[in-house]
């Protein structure tokens, strides 16, 4: 049985400017279930980390309901919207957004202290995550010190530390060359087959040919069939 762990309804998403309205997502439907590896593929501008901080809950949406977990999170105020995020998701992101001068370790044990996890205990999780992504000889080596591929790694650790409901990545590759960018896809490959749920924001088709189902977003839309529309 399939079993949905996002779920979008007509969710938009309208940015008011002040001088303008700026529709970047309309009327989505979205449905991923547990164990699914899904990319959301569209070119620039269609309305992909728009998409991305809403099934993230980073922001919410104009109109429409999202359900995260079995949670509409309209219902949430912002602190249960923050704690649903914190437990529910593992963000990945393109520029990896490592905190400067720090290790590895310490990056990746960060997320638990913000779940109170005690410092011994994030440290040793810290350390495991890190030792089945092949970085455990590299837990002392501060961002500097690792390559963009290291790097990304040391951002996928850290977002599988805290054992998300989803890991959900925004282009994950772009600041990668084609080998590192492939060896971090067949990283999320793995972690696919391990059970994770991932749902991996891309504007590169190659990239999102790795997930198991593509949908297309266009000018905020995503096609019917999940083809790009016309
Ligand atoms: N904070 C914002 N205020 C106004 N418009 C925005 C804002 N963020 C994004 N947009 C616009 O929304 C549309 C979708 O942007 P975005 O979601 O960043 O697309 P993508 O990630 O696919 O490049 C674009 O037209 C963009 O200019
Ligand atoms: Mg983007």
């Amino acid at each position: 049985m399939s079993e949905p762990i996002l779920q979008l309804e007509r969710v938009s998403r309208i940015y008011d400017t002040g001088k303008v309205l700026v529709p970047a997502l309309q009327d989505v439907d979205l449905t991923v279930d547990r164990g699914e590896f899904l990319a959301i593929v569209g070119p620039s501008g269609s309305g992909k980390s728009t998409m991305m901080h809403i099934l993230g809950c980073l922001d919410r949406p104009t109109s429409g309901r999202y359900v995260l977990d079995g949670t509409p999170v309209e219902e949430l105020d912002d602190d249960a919207l923050a704690a649903v995020r914190s437990r529910s998701i593992g963000f990945i992101f393109q520029s990896y957004n490592l905190l400067p001068r720090t290790s590895a370790l310490e990056n990746v044990a960060t997320p638990l202290a913000y779940q109170g996890v005690p410092r011994r205990e994030r440290l040793e999780r810290a350390r495991a995550a890190l030792t089945l992504l092949g970085l455990g000889d590299r837990l002392d080596h501060e961002p500097t010190e690792l390559s963009g591929g290291q790097q990304q790694r040391v951002g996928i650790a850290r977002a599988l530390v805290t054992e998300p409901a989803v890991l959900l990545a925004d282009e994950p590759t772009g600041n990668l060359d084609s080998h590192a960018g492939a060896e971090v896809i067949e990283l999320f490959r793995q972690l696919h087959a391990t059970g994770r749920t991932i749902v991996l924001i891309t504007h590169d088709l190659e990239v999102a040919e790795a997930a198991d189902r593509q949908v297309h977003i266009r000018d905020g839309r995503i096609a019917p069939d999940g083809r790009i529309a016309a």
